[in-house]
C-alpha cells in the first residue's frame, strides 16, 4: 500500500484514567502494536507519542512528538508524511478490520477524502434539565471513525486553512469539510470502536481473544 499510515497517539487517556493509551494492554499486546499491526500493508507508520514517552522498541514504525490536542499531533505526522495518501488512524481503536481498511483506501483514492461511519442503534434525546427531552431523528445522523483517509495535499491543506482561522476538530474530516471539499463515507464497523471509559476495556478483552482480521 503506498500510503502513510498516520497514528495520533499521544493523548493521556484521561476518561479511561489509566494513562496514556497506547501504552494500555489489551490481549496482551499494547494498543499502540494493535494499531501497528493492522497496517502491515502500509509502506510507512508514523506515530505521534506524548512528550517524553519511552519509544517502543521492535516496531515498524516512526515516531515523534506529539501536540497538545489531536488536530496538533496531526498536523505533526502530515509533516512528515512522505506519500500521496495517507490514512489517521486513533491508537484507541485496536480492531481494525483488513475489509475496513480496504473500504476508506478505495474510497479515498475515488473521491480524495473518505471516512467509515455508522448508524446509531440507540434513541437518542436532547434531555430537558434532567429529564427526558424532544428525540432527535436518529435515521439522520451517524457515528465517525477512523481510519480516515485523505489525499496528503488535501489533508495538509485543511489543516494550514484550520490554523490559519483558528478551528478545532475531534477528526481530520472536520477540517477537509470546512476548507470546503466533501467527504465520502464508506460503512464503518462496531468493532473499531474506540476504547473510551473504564467500561470499554472489559468489551477490547473479550474481542481480543476471537479476533483475527
Ligand atoms: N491524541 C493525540 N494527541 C493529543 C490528544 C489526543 O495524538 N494531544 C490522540 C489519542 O492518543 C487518541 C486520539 O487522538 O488516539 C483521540 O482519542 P481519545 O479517545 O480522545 O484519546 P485521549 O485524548 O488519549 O483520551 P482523553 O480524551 O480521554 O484524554
Ligand atoms: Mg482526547
Amino acid at each position: 500500500m503506498e500510503v502513510s499510515v498516520l497514528i495520533p497517539a499521544a493523548g493521556n487517556g484521561e476518561r479511561l484514567g489509566l494513562g496514556p493509551k497506547a501504552f494500555l494492554r489489551v490481549g496482551g499486546k499494547t494498543l499502540l502494536e494493535w494499531a501497528v499491526g493492522a497496517f502491515q500493508e502500509a509502506a510507512e507508520v508514523l506515530v505521534a507519542l506524548p512528550p517524553g514517552a519511552p519509544v517502543p522498541k521492535g516496531l515498524r514504525a516512526t515516531f515523534l512528538e506529539g501536540g497538545r490536542t489531536r488536530q496538533e499531533s496531526v498536523s505533526r505526522l502530515l509533516e512528515a508524511a512522505s506519500l500521496p495518501l495517507v490514512l489517521v488512524h486513533d491508537v484507541a481503536r485496536p480492531f481494525v478490520s483488513q475489509r475496513l481498511v480496504a473500504r476508506v483506501l478505495e474510497a479515498t483514492r475515488a473521491t480524495g477524502a473518505a471516512v467509515p461511519v455508522l448508524p446509531l442503534p440507540d434513541t437518542l434525546i436532547r434531555p430537558e434539565g434532567e429529564g427526558y427531552g424532544e428525540v432527535v431523528p436518529r435515521e439522520a445522523l451517524r457515528l465517525v471513525q477512523t481510519p480516515q483517509g485523505f489525499f496528503t495535499a488535501l489533508l495538509r491543506e485543511a489543516h494550514a486553512y484550520a490554523r490559519k482561522r483558528g478551528l478545532s476538530a475531534t477528526d481530520d474530516a472536520q477540517l477537509v469539510r470546512a476548507l470546503g471539499y466533501p467527504v465520502a463515507l464508506v460503512e464503518g464497523e462496531r468493532a473499531a470502536f474506540k476504547i473510551t471509559y473504564p467500561e470499554d476495556l472489559p468489551l477490547a478483552e473479550a474481542l481480543a481473544r476471537v479476533w483475527n482480521a
